[in-house]
């Protein structure tokens, strides 16, 4: 990659919601951006910083206070008393980094947001500077809380079936979770939904996905907003594309990795099932007994994280190693996925999990638990169909009989070949998408030549 050679490098100052799934995504694209010449400077809270260990030396890191310095989030009494306090002292701060990063000559050109935060677009306005709104979520979810922004979705829900432009139709539990739970708590979906209060002001739009993998949508956003622009997926280099020779896994995490690599190396090829339910999920105790015998008793091996604060739910009697399969707190899931043991992916479809299983093309079985991973599996399971949902029944929990019985379907059948080879196929869209040429990679380009048109 050719890096331009300019008097001062265009400098971006790039701001995430501090946990490592909203990060990850925003740090892997500032390598792209920095791949192509931009300097970048990223910036988390003070109490977050500590997890930045493993950024890139090249990219420069910053502090805003989001008024708990100590303990960030978990020093709050609730989610929604953390984000007032934030958005309070959040934005003054950004705004005296921004000051006194122009005060030492190092001046900021443009600022690229988590749409989570749409208070810091308006601090960009305020200095005239470029603001770029960075969705970590896919656009399907995007585009719904978009039409809940404009009043175009009555909430709470009320019809049985919700037909929206270039989205198949939606069941009510296909919907993002905070829909369902909007009458007792309205607090989170209005704080989704407030992501686009301002955000016909951004000067582009980008979003963690590529074009091939939602044609539909993404032609229904850029008519909407002429600036959006697919510049995922962003996931490190050397798990899809291996264009630069010096990238790493810098992914950011506050979970100590357990190596289970080696675990993995001496099984069949396709034959270990992986489990995770990402960063944040948190299964009742019914659910983790009858995930945890599901596996114990199907016939293939398991790989299973259960972070360190859900072991306690496990039963007591449930052995964390085995011949037949390994418990961990916490993996390199990129690796685990990239590795030829793993046959399926267990998975509660969150977005970055749902990007990396399928650019490894690894087929999945799908557990949403909340949040945007409801559509995210609807999109996996009848869209791109590279895997099953494990239906839920009345009892509100995934049972042993279907577990093992999804699993079976998935590595045992004609079906699951199936399901295998699609994504397969969309590991090559993907893999294309961000390759030189490729919808993705031209996007980059084009945003980067406009910095540096400044
Ligand atoms: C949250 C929401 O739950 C999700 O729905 C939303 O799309 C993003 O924010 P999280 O639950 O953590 O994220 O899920 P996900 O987006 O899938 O991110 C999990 C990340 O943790 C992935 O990048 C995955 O690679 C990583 N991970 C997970 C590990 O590195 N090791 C593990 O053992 C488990």
């Amino acid at each position: 990659m050719e890096k331009k050679s300019v008097a001062r490098k265009p400098h971006c100052l790039v701001i995430a919601f501090p946990s490592q799934s909203h990060i990850n995504p925003m740090l892997q694209f500032s390598k792209l951006l920095e791949h192509h010449g931009v300097k970048i400077t990223l910036v988390t809270t003070r109490s977050y910083y500590h997890n930045l260990q493993k950024v890139p030396p090249s990219i420069a890191v910053e502090t805003i206070s989001d008024g708990f310095d100590k303990g960030g989030i978990s020093e709050a009494e609730s989610f929604k008393a953390y984000t007032d306090t934030f958005w309070q002292v959040g934005p003054q701060t950004f705004a005296e980094l921004i000051e006194k990063l122009g005060k030492i000559g190092d001046y900021v050109d443009c600022v690229i947001y988590d749409s989570f935060f749409p208070w810091a677009l308006d601090v960009a306005k305020r200095f005239g500077i470029v603001g770029v709104a960075y969705l970590t979520q896919n656009m399907s979810v995007n585009s719904i809380y978009y039409h809940a922004h404009l009043g175009k979705l009555q909430v709470p829900l009320k019809e049985s079936e919700i037909s929206l432009p270039a989205l198949p139709k939606l069941q009510p539990e296909d919907m993002p979770s905070f829909f369902s739970t909007y009458i007792e708590d309205p607090f989170v979906l209005d704080f989704v939904v407030d992501q686009f209060s301002n955000i016909d002001k951004a000067d582009w739009i980008l979003c963690n996905t590529f074009y091939e993998l939602d044609e539909e949508v993404a032609n229904w956003t850029i008519g909407i907003w002429p600036n959006f622009r697919n510049i995922g997926p962003n996931i490190p280099s050397m798990f899809l594309d291996k264009q630069y020779e010096d990238d790493q896994d810098y992914s950011v995490t506050q979970f100590k990795s357990e190596d289970c690599i080696q675990w993995l190396n001496d099984k069949p090829e396709g034959s270990v099932v992986y489990v995770s339910f990402g960063s944040l999920a948190m299964l009742n105790e019914k659910q983790m007994e009858e995930l945890a015998y599901g596996l114990k008793e199907c016939s293939s091996y398991f790989l299973w994280v259960v972070r360190a604060s859900e072991q306690i739910k496990l039963p007591k009697d449930f052995e964390k190693e085995s011949d037949k399969g390994l418990v961990v707190t916490w993996c390199s899931q990129l690796r685990v996925l990239a590795h030829k043991a793993i046959g399926c992916f267990v998975t509660h479809c969150g977005w970055n999990s749902t990007l990396e299983t399928m650019c490894l093309g690894v087929p999945i079985i799908a557990i949403p638990w909340w949040s945007d991973q409801p559509i995210n599996a609807k999109l996996m399971t009848d869209v791109w169909k590279i895997g099953i949902r494990a239906p839920i029944g009345e009892t509100k929990f995934v049972q042993r009989e279907t577990i093992k019985y999804c699993i079976r379907r998935m590595l045992e059948s004609e079906e699951g070949k199936m399901m295998k080879n699609n994504s397969i196929q969309l590991k090559t869209l993907a893999l294309k998408a961000i390759s030189k040429g490729g919808s993705s990679y031209e996007n980059i380009i084009e945003f980067t030549n406009n910095l540096f048109s400044f």
